[in-house]
């Protein structure tokens, strides 16, 4: 049956498209027009009408922690926060660092997901042939200790990774040494995150990622850049000619270190909230980031109740981050087509994934439909994430997200989830 959104206001990243959108019973778009013919009409009286997001950066902990998160709860957030595709990340208990272990992920995803999903897998020492050899989307470094046990530090592993993996290397760049270092004098508490891990230690870290890139010619992604001085170096990076492209999570464009202060390790994430000139150098630069990721990373109220020292880093976000935002576009600090750029087409580019985010004829009919006039509160206790907590409770936010399609398929009405465990497919890419 073919079905025809009337009576909406089209976005991409281009800006505004005039027309109709039809989709076929293979799901994706047919034609974009006027006077068109179908089995059946959505009339959206005015709403935007905007591509699926696709967050490029979440931790559904599935397998091994579905304590905090599992495919199904992850995913529910997803299409709720009107993401239709998530690439996971690695940094499971045990880790993904194989294609076996890529395949019983994708076992798991495959009778729980909702949305569509990808997979990241994990950098060893050792790994990097069968990483480059496996199905993975990209491959996740991590040259920074965080949640999990992943870590290359190893100088011979790092030029290996870098000379045998030719996808995306997406790093998380904060060095480990530089790291120690720093905690070392500085009393261990939440709001001293951000000195615990400082700013320097990321750009140290990016330093050497962009170095391994410019000599193997690699192609590198760096996860949840949070400092000004990354953003100098990636814009030399890319001035350069080098293959190297970023993104930027909602925690670091709209929280900084003072909220550490009042929400203690609620508000603790790797790398950590920074500084107000770090924050305002990520916005006067959008331009140059390709995409934001949510690094939706729940943990349980109980964990990030425990003393800082034994207290996970992560937040949540994958249900905040549309609406922030929609939010951020009601205040003039953001465009339209910015924001698609940012949640759907950047990333599509970056992985390479195919059939996904545009508004245009053959692909996937994934869309979001937005209320730009709705309000809305954030409220802890009133999430479909697991954890049920959020780092943005209590804000008030306008402009949410009303209802979200999977293939042309209503998938959130706005109230409810809309499909049954296992309707998410695995995305293509090349
Ligand atoms: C992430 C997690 O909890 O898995 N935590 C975080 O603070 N961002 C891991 C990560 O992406 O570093
Ligand atoms: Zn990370």
């Amino acid at each position: 049956m073919s079905l025809l959104f009337s009576n909406c206001k089209l976005f991409t990243h281009l800006g505004r498209v005039n027309g109709d959108v039809l989709v076929g019973e293979d799901g994706k778009i047919a034609k974009i027009g006027h006077n068109l013919a179908s089995d059946e009409t959505i009339n959206l009286h005015g709403k935007l009408l905007l591509p699926g997001l696709i967050d490029p950066h979440v931790h559904l902990r599935d397998p091994g922690q579905t304590y905090k998160e599992d495919f199904y709860t992850g995913t529910c957030a997803a299409l709720a926060g009107g993401v239709t595709t998530i690439l996971d990340m690695p940094n499971n208990s045990p880790p993904i660092i194989s294609q076996q272990r890529l395949n019983e992920k994708n076992s798991v995803a495959k009778t729980k997901a909702v949305c569509d999903y990808g997979f990241h897998i994990g950098a060893t020492d050792s790994n990097a042939l069968e990483a480059q050899n496996s199905n993975a989307v990209a491959m996740k470094l991590y040259m920074g200790s965080t949640t999990g046990d992943l870590l290359v530090e190893n100088e011979n592993s790092l030029q290996n990774i870098f000379s045998t993996f030719k996808r995306t290397i997406v790093v998380h760049a904060e060095d480990n040494k530089c790291i120690k270092e720093a905690s070392v004098a500085v009393y261990h508490a939440a709001e001293n995150h951000n000195k615990m891990r400082p700013p320097l230690c990321a750009e140290i870290s990016l330093k050497k990622a962009i170095d391994l890139t410019k000599k193997h010619s690699a192609k590198l992604h760096v996860a949840h850049m949070s400092t000004g001085g990354e953003v100098e170096l990636v814009k030399q990076a890319k001035k350069s000619g080098l293959r190297v492209s970023c993104e930027v999570t909602p925690q670091h464009l709209f929280l900084t270190e003072e909220a550490t202060r009042e929400k203690g390790n609620f508000a603790r994430l790797n790398p950590p909230l920074r500084s107000k000139s770090d924050q305002q150098a990520l916005w006067a630069n959008l331009s140059s980031v390709d995409c934001i990721a949510t690094d939706h990373a729940p943990h349980t109220i109980e964990e990030k109740q425990k003393p800082y020292d034994e207290a996970p880093s992560g937040l949540p976000g994958l249900e905040t981050t549309l609406p922030l935002l929609l939010d951020a576009f009601s205040r003039k600090r953001i465009s339209l087509e910015e924001i698609v750029r940012l949640t759907s087409f950047g990333t599509s580019q970056v992985f390479g994934l195919v059939g996904k985010a545009q508004l245009a004829v053959g692909f996937d009919a994934d869309f979001v439909v937005v209320d730009l006039e709705k309000e809305t509160r954030v409220e802890n206790g009133d999430l479909w994430t697991k954890c049920n907590w959020s780092p943005f409770d209590g804000m008030k936010l306008k402009g949410q997200v009303v209802q979200t399609f999977l293939r042309g398929n209503e998938v959130f009405d706005g109230e409810n989830i809309c499909v049954k465990q296992g309707s998410g497919k695995n995305v293509n890419w090349k």
